[in-house]
């Protein structure tokens, strides 16, 4: 393998981060020396050591819970993130480097969930800033829309290791704080971007290929109505699949309308 072959396959396997300022040949280092067995602790001091100072992770439906709770009380954007940045009930947390809350024009009409931040959204704090989020800009500018005219966040808010897909019960643990970030929000028009997150938001398990280009409603409780979204493909699909932006294209188009549509109609509420 060439050292750009080498690169890729790292990156691939999701070793995208240094970890020292210099490299460590650990093939040419002297083989570790053999850990001491452990000696028994007698049952008297186990209960001397002191409890785990990081905070225990809460089982599932405790996580659940509190970020219900946690949600609900927020009343503005900025408790939301205030909220999200004091829950422990996502593991992802630990491992990301920064909250992943939203970037873009909070009183925008259009509102775009995507899946997850990757490492370039980690290290930045703000989604849809590496190569997904380059053709997403792309994508939106076509149809006359940037930053200041679209708000963005995702359903999860840290990244997950490697990239890998969020877990269900990570994904369960967010799901309340994304459908109050929408409620708050109150966008006109909600684009799904990518399959877990239409999955999650609308509660189905149905595959992307099935729901995009497909308008249906969206409401939670706390939303004084219904409002139109749209799943679509995610951009990093489209990379790897280019022949699916004919379709991405119809649901551009179709966005472009629904905007037209609601600035000539513009809702009651
Ligand atoms: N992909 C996403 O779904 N969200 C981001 O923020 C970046 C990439």
């Amino acid at each position: 393998m060439n050292d750009l072959a080498t690169l890729r396959w790292l990156i691939e396997a999701g070793a995208d981060e240094a970890v020292l300022d210099t490299p460590l040949d650990r093939f040419s280092a002297p083989p570790p020396a053999p850990v001491p067995a452990a000696r028994p602790v007698p049952r008297a001091v186990v209960s001397e050591i002191p409890a785990p100072t990081l905070a225990a992770p809460q089982p599932a439906a405790q996580a659940v819970v509190s970020a219900r709770e946690a949600a609900a009380a927020a009343k503005t954007l900025d408790e939301l993130k205030a909220a999200l940045a004091k829950f422990e009930g996502c593991a992802l947390k630990a491992t990301a480097t920064n909250l992943v809350f939203a970037d873009g024009n909070p009183a925008a009409k259009v509102m775009l969930v995507g899946e997850a931040p990757g490492a370039d959204e980690d290290r930045q704090g703000k989604p849809f800033v590496g190569v997904s989020g380059q053709l997403l800009d792309r994508m939106l500018a076509a149809i006359g829309l940037d930053r200041t005219s679209v708000y963005i966040t995702n359903v999860i808010p840290w990244r997950p290791p490697a990239n890998r897909t969020p877990s269900a019960a990570e994904l369960a643990a967010c799901l309340p704080f994304v459908q109050r970030h929408i409620a708050l929000a109150k966008p006109q028009i909600l684009v799904l971007v990518g399959g877990i997150s239409a999955k999650a938001l609308l509660d189905t398990s149905e595959g992307i290929m099935r729901l995009r280009g497909r308008w249906r409603t969206y409401r939670t409780p706390d939303m004084d109505a219904e409002i139109p979204v749209l799943p679509t493909y995610h951009p990093a699909y489209l990379l790897r699949q280019p022949s699916q932006k004919r379709d991405s294209w119809r649901d551009l188009l179709s966005i472009k309308q629904k905007i037209t549509n609601n600035i000539n109609n513009p809702p009651s509420n």
